[in-house]
């Protein structure tokens, strides 16, 4: 029988390692016959550690569990346990996805080739290896995929002027210093299905002419670098990488570096220079990086989700993946619920639900129980909404119109007790921390900009106008999204919640 325990870091922080240490004891014990598979996580953080069996019904999910849990479900023989939940397919969290990026992940032992291939892997490449690059290319724009690291740029558009571009070498770079606070779709899909994000790199060497990848990923997330290079040295011994690409000729081969932790190394070009071995500082665009990327050639950097998202695209079709969503939001998104809810963790859905059916209906409301007050979308950049906003659907241009951004699509949730003044002075001590300093607007203009709500705290009635000068000045003049999305925030801190801003003054009056 197969038992399941994911190694996803975040079932590992709750305990899974100790879990699988008790069922492989246990097991042992009782010389019962258990195959252990170190499993992604199916997202359901609140119910980790989580333990799933193989029966002739589908997969049996139990959790959260402790060690001290295991034994029980043997005694048991992995049924009526306390902590059973039944089918995990049926359970309402996975029930109501629609799961395309993250298909496999929680259900496929990560490192198992032959366990990727048997859940549909490789059949997007395969499809692509048998079609003339353009038309590769020409399908994703097609699917309507854009990029997913938070700018929404149409992914096909970027590839076909890589494509078109003449040079000696390009490159597919990956975007994996997933910084936003509150996101770990990236983590979960690297820790979770790694061949996927091998898969989708490959198809976008072939489409676009790069026959060399890097995955860069933060130090902070040692398990996803971990499994990415034992994924990768898997994939070339078995000739998915390499100078043959399974066995076509065309040679694509790629491999994982590591940053060093600045927040804003995930923006692309400073992301370039650290892969180039130098400080990471902001270039200014143009070049774009599509022109002029890793190493001065044209160069694809696509988020992780992106690149794990064209297999699917490839595998069955441009129409496929674009029936789902709304507007110019095209496919699925991965959701990524935090802060204070009560059932926080990984959802994939296609574009277009509301933020009230995010919180209400996936998250289940608050973790404290109490009203919810505010929600930041988007990341430290994004801005806050107050629950009049929450029937916005879920789109690029439907939140770029509430002067909002999806970015990476975390959502992270704040109950009545939330302080909104503090909320954006931390944004822009956020900005003035992680400040490459290359420009003047955000150099500068975050310090002023945590001094300036310093002043609306201690009630200085002439701070507010101020601090819009500024932000607008931030918006307008910062070289990258550090400095001109911080204002974000900020001003919708300021504009949904403004009576957090005159405490003293209104206490005086
Ligand atoms: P951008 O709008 O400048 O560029 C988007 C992408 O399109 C870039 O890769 C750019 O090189 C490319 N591009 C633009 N015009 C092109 C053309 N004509 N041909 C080919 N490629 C072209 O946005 P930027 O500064 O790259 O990203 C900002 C976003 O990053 C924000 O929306 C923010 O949400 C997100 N972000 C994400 C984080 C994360 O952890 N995932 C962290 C911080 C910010
Ligand atoms: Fe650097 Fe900030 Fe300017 Fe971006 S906005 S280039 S992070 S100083």
């Amino acid at each position: 029988m197969k038992v399941y325990v994911p190694r996803d870091a975040a079932a590992r922080a709750l305990g899974a390692d100790a879990v699988a240490a008790a069922v492989a004891a246990e097991a042992a014990r009782r010389g019962a016959d258990i195959t252990l598979v170190r499993n992604g996580s199916r997202g359901m953080v609140w119910l980790e550690p989580l333990l799933e069996v193989d029966t002739p019904q589908g997969r049996i999910a139990f959790g959260p569990l402790t060690p001290a849990d295991v034994p029980a479900l043997f005694d048991t023989g992995f049924g009526a346990h306390p902590n059973a939940l039944g089918p995990t397919e049926a359970l309402d969290w996975m029930r109501r996805q629609t799961r395309l990026t993250f298909a496999r992940v929680g259900v496929i032992d990560p490192l198992d080739l032959a366990d990727y291939e048997a859940h549909g892997g490789l059949q997007g490449l395969r499809r692509a290896l048998a079609m003339p690059p353009a038309a590769v290319v020409e399908e994703v724009t097609q699917s309507g995929l854009r990029g997913r690291g938070g700018a929404g740029f149409p992914a096909g558009i970027k590839w076909r002027t890589v494509a078109e571009a003449a040079a000696d070498r390009k490159y597919i770079v990956c975007n994996a210093d997933e910084g936003d606070s509150g996101t770990f779709a990236d983590r979960m899909l690297m820790e979770g299905d790694p061949f996927t994000l091998i898969e989708g790199m490959a198809i976008a060497g072939l489409a676009t002419g790069a026959a060399r990848g890097l995955v860069y990923i933060r130090s902070e997330y040692p398990d996803a670098i971990e499994v990415m290079g034992r994924a990768v040295a898997l994939a070339r011994a078995a000739g998915v990488l390499g100078a043959s690409v399974l066995g076509s000729g065309r040679a694509f081969d790629m491999e994982v570096r590591v940053g060093a932790g600045a927040y804003v190394c995930g923006e692309e070009t400073a992301l370039l220079d650290s892969l180039e071995g130098k400080r990471g500082v902001v270039r200014a665009k143009p070049p774009l990086p599509a022109l002029h990327g890793f190493m001065g050639r044209p160069t694809v950097v696509n988020n992780v989700i992106t690149l794990a998202t064209v297999p699917v695209v490839l595998a069955r079709g441009a129409e496929f993946y674009r029936d789902f969503g709304i507007g110019r939001s095209r496919g699925t998104i991965p959701l990524q619920l935090a802060g204070n809810i009560r059932q926080g963790g990984l959802f994939e859905a296609a574009f277009g639900l509301t933020l009230h059916e995010i919180i209400h209906g996936i998250g289940g409301g608050t973790a404290t129980g109490r009203p919810v007050r505010a929600v930041q979308v988007g990341g430290p950049l994004g801005a806050y909404f107050p629950p009049a906003l929450f029937d916005t659907p879920f789109g690029y241009e439907d939140y770029a119109a509430q002067d909002g951004l999806i970015g990476h699509a975390g959502i992270v949730v704040f109950d009545d007790t939330v302080d909104m003044l503090a909320q954006a002075r931390f944004a822009m001590e956020f900005c003035a921390v992680e400040s490459c300093g290359k420009c003047t607007p955000c150099r500068i203009g975050a310090v002023r900009g945590v001094e300036t709500l310093d002043r609306i705290a201690r009630g200085d009635p002439a701070a507010t106008g101020l601090l819009q000068d500024l932000c607008a000045t931030m918006k307008a003049g910062s070289l990258c999204a550090l400095g001109g999305f911080t204002p974000y925030p900020v001003l919708s801190a300021l504009r949904h919640f403004s009576e957090d801003f005159a405490p003293i003054r209104e206490a005086a009056e």
